[in-house]
């Protein structure tokens, strides 16, 4: 399905590379190119009329690739839209699902978050008013551990809970790889009156999710991971259908000039852009701001058509392969841990500890581990002969076999290859 490309390391031949680093970017398919051509190609034939009166009309591209993502993320169509960047989207969830009071104004996320995340749900509890360091209520994994253990964060969200107005957390956690219990979490806020909400930069595409159905709030992602849409492309937003209520809204705007004074609960406090205006009357250009509805009036601009298109060549690719056939080489693939006899080599006294949970319903297919020598140089002797992967600091080598293209050679070879790194080095 998808090319390889060896840059920075010895071998000389795509077949010699094993690429590991699909939680990092994702690889191109195949049918990008076309799809980046055809749309320039639409734009140089039809110039303006591109927009309108193609196959794909570019200014409604980005309602193409809701299918695929619908698909990925489970969940209605109109519950999900391809839109800015994952960090934007949240800036922009967080607007209707951060309304501190005087009594729920605290944010539950994980300790060592990813730190972009953490940036802004800091930034948006100053915009309120509120202390940052009073507001967050930071997760850990107990002592000596570093797995998050669920039924402590329920824990905390039942003792804490009625001051909590937003959990925020992770599908799946990006240095260990450990996918939380979604279901269970949403439940247990919901229980306690708190919007829950999740990064799944690392869990679409990935794992097996069911927004709808667990009642999740809402939820955005970055769609160069496991999604291969390219470097930045165009992101992704879930909005949980319950709260499309616009309808309402507008109505009430009809009558009411300063609707700021309103407690709208979580809608969209802003009139966001002509892209978020209802697309029927959107060209009438008035004024007057029409909502459109549920996670689509949040979309704030034109979609950048070449970077849509790139997501829905990706997307194809998933339909295509289809989730069930997915899941279970995902599940066969990963099971290369199993391969790791410890110490894997029989002249280095190096061992390997796996830092994923190695229970299948709680983890996706990264796989982090932790060899007991410094990492850097044995890093860069795999790399040298196209062992692709990375790290993150302190010590976690992050290692993930995609099963839309990495294959049981792959694995193989990259568990072999480490074998003989091992046998060489003096550790
Ligand atoms: C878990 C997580 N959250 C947020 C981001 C930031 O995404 P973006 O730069 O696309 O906004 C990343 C990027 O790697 C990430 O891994």
């Amino acid at each position: 399905l998808i090319y390889v490309f060896i840059v920075d390391c010895d071998v000389t031949k795509d077949e010699d590379c094993v690429y590991f680093c699909g939680h990092s970017l994702g690889l191109q398919p195949k049918s990008t190119e076309s799809h980046v051509q055809q749309v320039l190609q639409n734009w140089k034939q039809n110039a303006n009329q591109c927009r309108y009166v193609t196959s794909l009309p570019l200014v409604y591209c980005d309602n193409q690739a809701k299918k695929g993502l619908s698909e990925l993320v489970g969940c209605y169509e109109n519950e999900v839209v391809a839109m800015n960047s994952l960090t934007t989207n949240l800036h922009l969830l967080m607007t209707s699902f951060y309304q501190p009071t005087k009594d729920r104004y605290k944010i539950l996320i994980e300790q060592n978050a990813f730190p972009s995340d953490y940036y802004v749900v800091a930034s948006q509890i100053r915009l309120a008013g509120y202390d940052e360091y009073e507001s967050l209520i930071l997760v850990k994994p107990r002592q000596n551990e570093e797995l998050f253990r669920m039924e402590d964060i329920i824990e905390v969200i039942e003792k804490e809970g009625d001051s909590i107005a937003l959990i925020l957390l992770p599908g799946v956690y990006f240095i260990t790889g450990q996918a939380f219990d979604m279901k269970a979490i949403t439940e247990s806020g919901h229980k306690k009156g708190c919007y829950v909400g999740y990064d799944l930069a690392h869990a679409v595409g990935n794992i097996e999710l069911h927004l709808h159905e667990w009642g999740v709030d809402f939820a955005f992602w970055c769609t160069y991971k496991y999604l291969n849409s390219g470097p930045g492309g165009i992101e992704a937003a879930f909005l949980h259908r319950r709260f499309d209520n616009t309808k309402m809204k507008n109505r009430i705007l009809q009558y009411i000039d300063n609707f700021a004074i309103l407690d709208f609960g979580p809608l969209n406090p802003l009139d966001t852009s002509w892209r978020g205006h209802k697309e029927s009357n959107r060209l009438e250009m008035t004024s007057d701001f029409d909502f459109a509805p549920g996670i689509d009036s949040y979309r704030l601009s034109n979609p950048p058509a070449l970077l849509v298109v790139c997501l829905i060549a990706s997307l194809n690719e998933f339909l295509e392969a289809g989730g069930r056939r997915l899941r279970e080489k995902r599940f066969l693939l990963t099971g290369f841990v199993g391969l790791f006899n410890n110490p894997p080599s029989k002249t280095s006294k190096v061992t390997v500890d796996i830092v994923t949970p190695l229970k299948f319903a709680e983890r996706g297919c990264q796989l982090s581990i932790r060899l007991s020598c410094p990492m850097h140089k044995v890093w860069m002797e795999l790399r040298k002969r196209g062992m692709i992967f990375d790290i993150r600091k302190p010590d976690v080598m992050r290692l993930t076999p995609v099963p839309l293209y990495n294959s049981f050679y792959d694995v193989y070879r990259f568990v072999d290859t480490l074998r003989s790194v091992l046998d060489e080095s003096n550790n």
